[in-house]
């Protein structure tokens, strides 16, 4: 009677030690988007950094709504390496950042373990809610890039200064040259119109 019973023992076992580590491989977060009291739609492309799919997840947050996605943290890789990054843009403003990553990570945690990285967009930026204090606080993480109508105007007068000198100098060495050709062919020397422009 000992052999079958040891066997089913160790049989047990064994698969228990596999589902225990099968289901610790992964330990899933969520990461929370929300508009906060924005009335117009936020926009988001988030991507996973060093992800072969590459594939890009469009968020989108109305008025006073949230956006939520699971992530897998693979605590067999280095921990630092799953980063989710975000591209967001509420009409003329926009900002870049993460939105998991291993330093925000520890904010996500808290006393509950529930794993939630939310954050809110506001009219003057980006709020992450820490939680390992309770209750929750809410720190300044980000603000708004403006792509400002300056900076439009600089780049179009930058651009044509510089198009307008290189049209000057351009036309010039045509003129030049055409002259210089001309010059040639009635001097018989048209053929050898090498264009030195002298
Ligand atoms: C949207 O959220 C803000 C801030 O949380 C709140 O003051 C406002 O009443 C909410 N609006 C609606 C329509 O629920
Ligand atoms: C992680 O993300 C936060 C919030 O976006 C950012 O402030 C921090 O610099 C990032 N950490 C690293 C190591 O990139």
């Amino acid at each position: 009677m000992e052999k079958p019973f040891s066997f089913c023992f160790i049989f047990f076992t064994i698969c228990f030690c596999i589902i225990i580590s099968v289901a610790n491989s992964c330990r899933e977060f969520s990461v929370i988007i929300f508009n906060d009291n924005i009335k117009e739609e936020v926009n988001g492309e988030c991507k996973i950094k060093d992800d072969p799919t590459e594939l890009t997840r469009y968020v989108t947050v109305s008025y006073n709504e949230s956006y939520l996605w699971s992530l897998c943290e693979d605590e067999k890789s280095h921990p630092t390496k799953t980063v989710h990054w975000c591209d967001f843009k509420l009409g003329k403003k926009h900002q870049r950042l993460d939105v998991f990553n291993y330093t925000v990570r520890p904010g996500c945690m808290g006393k509950s373990h529930n794993r939630k990285c939310t954050w809110l967009i506001r009219h003057d930026g980006f709020y992450f809610v820490d939680r390992r204090t309770v209750p929750p606080k809410q720190r300044k993480s980000h603000d708004w890039k403006v792509h400002a109508v300056a900076v439009d105007l600089f780049v179009i007068l930058i651009t044509s200064l510089i198009c307008g000198y290189t049209f000057k100098f351009g036309s010039e060495r045509l003129y030049l040259l055409i002259r210089a050709c001309f010059s040639h062919e009635r001097t018989g020397n048209g053929a050898a119109c090498n264009g030195d422009g002298r």
